[in-house]
């Protein structure tokens, strides 16, 4: 069956939120240095270009989790495959995610984050799907609440494919 990509957020829609939420961060760490953590692959795109317009110093590092469970649902139990090259103590740590649909994996995640003593933690996410949420997870910036549908791109993936759009498509079968 062929594959046909419906624009959901257009590029420049998805960059104006950006420049917005990186204005947001800028403002809210005043005198502070940030600590962007990328949750590996499809937050890469997303913290880039968020990275981009912060005004504050900025670090980064990057981790990777794998949900035990098919590709478009996640099971809950988390492994981390590529942890963090840095200690998070004392740090201002923001999380940057690309989508929140169950809520597993951030829950998890910011379980394990919060045990390495940040001094702060927050959460900042492209895309939430806020229908879909199974365990409640406290998310502090949001780019854009979507309806339950499966979408692509600005990171994500359908089957590994379709990161590099530049824009938030669904993924329709045709
Ligand atoms: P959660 O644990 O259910 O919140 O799952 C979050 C992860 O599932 C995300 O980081 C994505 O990797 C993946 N995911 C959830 N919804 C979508 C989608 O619509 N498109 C692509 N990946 C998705
Ligand atoms: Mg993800």
């Amino acid at each position: 069956m062929a594959e046909r990509i419906r624009v959901l957020l257009s590029e420049e829609e998805v960059d104006a939120r950006i420049q917005a939420i990186g204005e947001q961060i800028s403002r809210d760490y005043e005198g502070k240095q940030v600590h962007l953590i990328c949750v590996l692959k499809g937050g890469s795109f997303f913290m880039c270009e968020l990275a981009k317009r912060i005004s504050v110093p900025v670090s980064l590092d990057f981790m990777s989790v794998a949900s035990y469970g098919s590709d478009t649902k996640s099971s809950g139990v988390v492994r981390i495959v590529k942890d963090l090259d840095e200690s998070l103590k004392d740090k201002d740590v923001i999380v940057v995610e690309d989508i929140v649909d169950s809520g597993r994996t951030l829950s998890y995640l910011l379980e394990v984050l919060r045990s390495r003593e940040p001094k702060s933690l927050r959460l900042c996410t492209l895309l939430d799907k806020p229908e879909r949420r199974v365990v409640d997870v406290n998310v502090d910036y949001t780019g854009f609440q979507i309806p339950d549908e499966f979408v692509v791109g600005y990171g994500l993936d359908y089957a590994q494919k379709y990161r590099n759009l530049p824009y938030i498509g669904v993924v329709e079968n045709v």
